[in-house]
């Protein structure tokens, strides 16, 4: 099989197109025949060497797929070969085959063609499972999200606009604020010169954000506590502002509020299958009718992996960049 592999930690420069042994699906797996793969801001990460695969996970990079599913582990009865999918990885996905765990594999939701379903796995989880299953959104809540222009700032503003939600996010360019208002936004703040405390809360008569999810970690932790509403739940999913940030117990304790972080990829296989079914059962309907969207800004062939990463590194592209083998 053909996979991006690396001379060793380091820029988009190490990255580089190999062939590898075909794999075989172990019980309870499947083989994918990937028709794309997208790129996550963790695997920036990985390619730095900040972020090492769980045990027992591919070397390979790459955290979700589309594809064809090409054979069948022992015991899997859910599948059938010859079906098209997109599948949660904890890594592997930069190549042109993958094995994952069968209750990690997800149809394609109506009207998505197959390369685009590629876009889905990683946000509609990571959202899914923070903003609703862990924090409890729901209509009328105010919601806030930073980096709206991301990919899971895209699908987040969306999910939240659909659920009856009012959402506020932040972003870093005009271009992004006005996509972000196109997506279900009520007001998008650009962090550069706007204070979405102060923000958040003239629009909302001084309540705050009940829900916060969070990308920036320690930069944002002040902020964030401050404009939670009382029992606000922040949920923290990305460390970009840091990891280290002094917490005011007090100032929580008076809002009953809660802070939460959480990752996706080191949860055992039950934990992903438990998302991935809720998933299927609660998001991709709004997917099928076509109420949220999947944003992607480019779609590159495998071979211009390094292309890719830059293209996240620059912050100009808006939700998910694509991979195809
Ligand atoms: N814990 C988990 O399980 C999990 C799972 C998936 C993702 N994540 C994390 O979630 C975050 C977003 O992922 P992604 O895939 O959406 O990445 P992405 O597409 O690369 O987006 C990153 C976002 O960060 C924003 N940003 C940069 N500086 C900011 C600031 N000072 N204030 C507010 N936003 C700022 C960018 O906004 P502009 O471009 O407008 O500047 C951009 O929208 C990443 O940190 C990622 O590691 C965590």
């Amino acid at each position: 099989m053909r996979a991006v592999t690396q001379s060793g930690p380091g820029g988009p420069e190490t990255l580089t197109v190999t062939e590898l042994p075909d794999l075989v699906p172990g019980p309870g797996e499947v083989l994918i025949h990937v028709a794309a793969t997208a790129v996550n801001r963790a695997d920036l990460l990985q390619r730095q060497g900040f972020y090492p695969p769980p045990p027992g996970a591919s070397d390979v990079i790459g955290l979700e797929c589309s594809g064809t599913i090409a054979a069948l582990g022992d015991g899997v009865e859910t599948w059938s070969v010859g079906e098209q999918v997109c599948a949660l990885l904890a890594g592997g996905g930069y190549a042109s085959q993958v094995v994952v765990p069968a209750a990690q594999v997800m149809p394609v939701p109506e009207g998505i063609d197959l390369v685009t379903a590629a876009a889905l796995p990683e946000v509609a989880c990571t959202v899914w499972s923070n903003v609703f299953m862990v924090a409890g959104l729901g209509p009328g809540d105010v919601f806030l999200v930073h980096g709206g222009g991301g990919g899971i700032g895209t699908f987040a503003i969306q999910l939240a606009a659909k659920t009856g939600a009012r959402v506020f996010t932040t972003a870093g360019s005009e271009e992004k604020l006005a996509r972000c208002r196109e997506l279900g936004a009520e007001v998008a703040i650009n962090y550069h010169d706007e204070d979405f405390v102060a923000v958040v809360k003239e629009a909302t008569g001084g309540r705050g954000a009940d829900v916060v999810l969070d990308n920036m970690g320690a930069k944002y932790l002040g902020r964030n506590v401050d404009v939670l509403a009382d029992e606000g739940r922040l949920v923290i999913i990305g460390m970009q502002g840091g990891v280290k940030a002094e917490l005011n117990i007090a100032q929580l304790l008076a809002k009953r509020g809660a802070v939460i972080a959480t990752a996706l990829r080191s949860r055992p296989v039950e934990g992903k299958s438990r998302i991935c079914a809720s998933v299927v059962e609660h998001v991709w309907p709004l997917v099928d009718d076509g109420s949220i969207v999947p944003v992607v800004s480019a779609v590159l062939p495998l071979d211009r992996v390094g292309d890719a990463h830059r293209l996240i590194e620059s912050g100009d592209s808006v939700g998910k960049v694509l991979l195809t083998p």
